[in-house]
C-alpha cells in the first residue's frame, strides 16, 4: 500500500516562472511534481520539454518528477527526460509501439515506469503490464488541457484496476489524473486511488497550507 501522495501539475503554476512554482510545491513539503508533455499531436495542446524539465534541476529543485508523456511516439523521448531529470516516465497505452520494450528501457535508464490510459481506454488493455510497472494512471479527463470536469464513469475503471492490484498482489501506484480536487480525489481514494493529480484544485487554492492539511485529511 501506498501512502496518499498529491503530486500538483506543474501545467497549472507560472509558465513565466515555474522555477517558483516548483518552489512554492517544495515549501509546503510536498515531494512530488508531476510534469505534462504534450506534443501538440497525441493531444491537441503543446507545454513544455526536457530543457524545463534540466533547467528546473539546475536552479536546485529536488522534487520527484513524476513525468507523463503524452506523446505520438514516446518511445523516442524517454532518453531525453531520463537525462533530464525525470525520476518516473509515464506513457499512454494507445499509440502503436513496443510498449514492453519502452517500460524496460525507462526502468534501465534508472527511472520508474508508469503507464496510462485515456478515458475511452478500457481498463483491459493495459492488463497484461500490470506487474511490470511502478504506476498505472487513469485519465480522469481527456488529455490536453487543466481545468477540465472530472469524469466519475472512470470510477469503476479505477475499482478494476484497484482489484486486480489486491488479487495478484502487486504494489504499483494507482493515479488519477484530471479534474481532480479535494471531493473527486477522496471519490477516486475510496475506489483505490492513492496518488493524486491536482492542477488548477492545487495552484489556484487561496490558501496553499490550508490545502495540504485539508488534502492530509481526506487521505
Ligand atoms: C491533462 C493533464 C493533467 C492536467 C490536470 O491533460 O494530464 O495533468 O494538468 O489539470 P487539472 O487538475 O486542472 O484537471
Ligand atoms: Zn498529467
Amino acid at each position: 500500500m501506498h501512502a496518499p501522495t498529491l503530486a500538483p501539475s506543474l501545467l497549472a503554476g507560472d509558465h513565466a516562472n515555474l522555477a517558483a512554482s516548483a518552489r512554492l510545491v517544495s515549501g509546503l513539503g510536498i515531494g512530488w511534481l508531476h510534469c505534462d508533455i504534450m506534443d501538440g499531436h497525441f493531444v491537441p495542446n503543446l507545454s513544455f520539454g526536457p530543457e524545463t524539465l534540466a533547467a528546473l534541476r539546475r536552479d536546485g529543485v529536488k522534487l520527484f518528477f513524476d513525468t507523463h508523456l503524452m506523446l505520438s511516439e514516446p518511445q523516442r523521448y524517454i532518453e531525453p527526460f531520463a537525462r533530464a531529470g525525470a525520476d518516473q516516465i509515464s506513457i499512454h497505452i494507445e499509440p502503436e509501439y513496443d510498449h514492453a520494450a519502452a517500460l524496460a528501457r525507462i526502468r534501465e535508464l534508472g527511472c520508474k515506469c508508469g503507464l496510462v490510459l485515456n478515458p475511452g481506454t478500457p481498463a483491459s488493455a493495459i492488463e497484461p503490464y500490470l506487474a511490470q510497472v511502478d504506476l498505472i494512471l487513469v485519465m480522469t479527463v481527456q488529455p490536453g488541457f487543466g481545468g477540465q470536469s472530472f469524469r466519475s464513469d472512470m470510477l469503476p475503471k479505477i475499482r478494476q484496476i484497484n482489484q486486480w492490484r489486491n488479487e495478484r498482489r502487486l504494489d504499483f501506484r494507482l493515479e488519477v489524473d484530471g479534474g481532480i480536487d479535494l471531493a473527486t480525489g477522496a471519490e477516486c481514494h475510496a475506489a483505490g486511488a492513492d496518488t493524486f493529480v491536482m492542477g488548477t484544485s492545487f495552484f489556484r487554492a487561496p490558501n496553499h497550507a490550508q490545502f495540504v492539511a485539508d488534502f492530509a485529511r481526506f487521505a
